[in-house]
């Protein structure tokens, strides 16, 4: 076996340049009505950067700038444009409605000027964190975003030619305003939640019949009792699943098979829409599929009485996008009655899987449950990290969502991706106290789709719950006061896709 060293250090190579192509910057807002001011961006949270285009329909001078409030007066503004000497281009701050002021420090750097058919286009960059204190802090809050521009190079008054626009630039929500809002409905009716801690409960359903290929572009949870629902998840099922159920999920019966992930919501996620260019496909061909809905209630009071209706409304168009997006579920996942235990006061315990896909990844959600601090989806290409497709060192279990990657990330042919995830089980005391469905996942939103659903390794109980330690890697972890144990397992499933999977655990020595 090749060394894993690789794969325990999770650090980023900081190799990518700088970057001014579309993928990496997959956000679009007009920042006027009359669409004559365009702004793109994308960020790069692990090498902190931000980069902007800004598209002005003219050939004269053009800024753009972040306000405290809408106004001139404290804002971060660059000014740039392409004249007849060439380009300029300078980091200012407004101190009133005059000529905002030339920077000491020039935070922002060029990437690009050019005019074309009456636009001027200029592409820029900054790091994410403020360099002096004439930069804008930017958060992941909204953002009072200023504008203005010239009919000429000469930079002077800008009149009407200015406005403001609220975005939040790193957690971007897209707000298209679409012609109509038909939904497919996939919600649980009338469930009597049982006075159990954990249920799980899944409907098999069909939805009405689309005569031919719609793409699913905005997802939204339809919860009726925040209190009890933790998570809900759609999946496809095989096409020898022709029947519906309404019943517990996972008791052994054919619905159990219904894996490929549609929709996922858990507990703090909101509205999710895709990017523009791409949508789930529902209809046409596979029209006579199954849909199984699982919805997790987690009914700690053991309350009884409690009737639900809870679900997820898929919104859906006829104008189909230029891509069908696909989900992958990566990562570790209990399976069937294998009961998967934590070991007891272990704070940390990593898991990785590895599947070998090819996409364009736009989105991620991280699910565990209770036990989960840290998950980190790795993204390795000839065995060294090139970056990470997902990142959360601050895992909370109540505030669950989708999350818009800052750029596209590519997965390419034979690059390989591990899930890490970190428990904390110092609160426990008995093996798998309560923890016997913790999970470790990463559901990747890419496109365009390929057949694969899901690359998930599942945990050798055996092993797991065996806490005599194995230690054949070489010092692949090594941090005392920890020892390793290692457990490979070989899934084949024939509807899935061949997988392996490399787990590793430490053990509190
Ligand atoms: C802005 O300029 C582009 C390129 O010339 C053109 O296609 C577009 O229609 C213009 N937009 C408006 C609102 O005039
Ligand atoms: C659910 O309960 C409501 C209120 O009792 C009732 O009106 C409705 O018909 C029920 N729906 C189903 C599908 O049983
Ligand atoms: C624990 O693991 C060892 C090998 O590491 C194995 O020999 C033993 O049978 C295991 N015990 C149980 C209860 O599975
Ligand atoms: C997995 O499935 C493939 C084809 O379905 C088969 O060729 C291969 O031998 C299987 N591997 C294992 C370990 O069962």
């Amino acid at each position: 076996m090749r060394s894993l060293l690789p794969f325990l250090c999770l650090f980023l190579a900081r190799t990518k340049g700088a970057v001014a192509s579309d993928p990496s910057m997959p956000f679009m807002v007009y920042m006027d009505q009359d669409h004559l001011v365009c702004l793109k961006w994308g960020f790069d949270n692990l090498q902190g950067n931000i980069v902007f285009k800004l598209t002005v329909n003219t050939t004269g001078w053009v800024s753009f700038g972040m306000s405290p409030n809408g106004g001139m007066k404290g804002s971060d503004i660059v000014i740039g444009g392409l004249g007849p000497s060439g380009s300029y281009f300078s980091d200012r701050y407004a101190t009133g409605n005059a000529m905002p002021l030339l920077d000491a420090q020039q935070s922002y750097t060029l990437l690009s000027l050019t005019e074309s058919e009456g636009q001027t286009i200029m592409t820029f960059q900054r790091s994410i964190q403020a360099c002096d204190d004439k930069d804008f802090h930017i958060t992941d809050e909204p953002i009072k975003l200023i504008y203005a521009y010239g009919t000429t190079d000469e930079i002077s008054y800008h009149g009407a030619r200015r406005g403001t626009k609220e975005v939040n630039l790193l957690n971007f929500k897209i707000r298209t305003s679409l012609p109509n809002l038909n939904y497919l409905s996939a919600t649980v009716e009338n469930i009597t939640v049982p006075p159990i801690h954990t249920y799980y409960h899944c409907k098999v359903m069909k939805f009405p019949n689309l005569n031919t290929k719609h793409h699913i572009y905005q997802i939204e949870p339809v919860i009726e009792h925040h209190d009890i629902v933790h998570h809900m998840l759609l999946y496809s099922c095989p096409s020898f699943v022709a029947q519906t159920s309404d019943k517990p999920c996972y008791v052994g019966s054919m619905e159990d098979t219904c894996l490929g992930v549609v929709a996922a919501w858990a507990v703090g996620g909101e509205v999710f829409e895709f990017p523009e260019n791409a949508g789930i496909p529902i209809g046409g061909g596979d029209s006579d599929t199954y849909y199984r809905l699982e919805v997790h209630y987690n009914n700690p009071n053991l309350a009884t009485g409690r009737i639900d209706n809870s679900g997820l409304r898929l919104y859906y168009t006829s104008q189909l996008r230029q891509h069908d997006v696909g989900i992958m579920t990566t990562g570790v996942l209990p399976f069937n009655h294998i009961q998967y235990n934590i070991p007891p006061k272990a704070p940390q315990f990593h898991i990785y899987g590895f599947p070998v896909p090819d996409l364009h990844m736009f989105a991620v959600m991280l699910h565990t449950h209770l036990a989960g601090r840290k998950v980190r989806v790795a993204h390795y290409r000839n065995e060294k990290q090139i970056d990470f497709l997902g990142l959360d060192d601050n895992y909370n279990f109540k505030i669950q969502q989708i999350i818009s990657s800052g750029n596209i990330k590519t997965i390419k042919q034979g690059d390989e991706i591990a899930v890490e995830c970190t428990y904390n089980t110092v609160d426990r005391t008995g093996m798998g106290l309560a923890t016997t469905d913790e999970m470790c996942l990463a559901f990747l939103f890419y496109y365009p789709a390929i057949k694969i659903k899901s690359c998930v390794s599942h945990p050798n109980t055996k092993f797991l719950s065996n806490s005599s330690v194995t230690d054949n890697i070489d010092n692949a972890i090594s941090e005392p006061p920890y020892t390793t144990a290692q457990v490979c397992s070989i899934l084949n499933i024939s509807h899935l896709v061949y997988t392996y999977m490399i787990m590793y655990y430490n053990i509190w020595h």
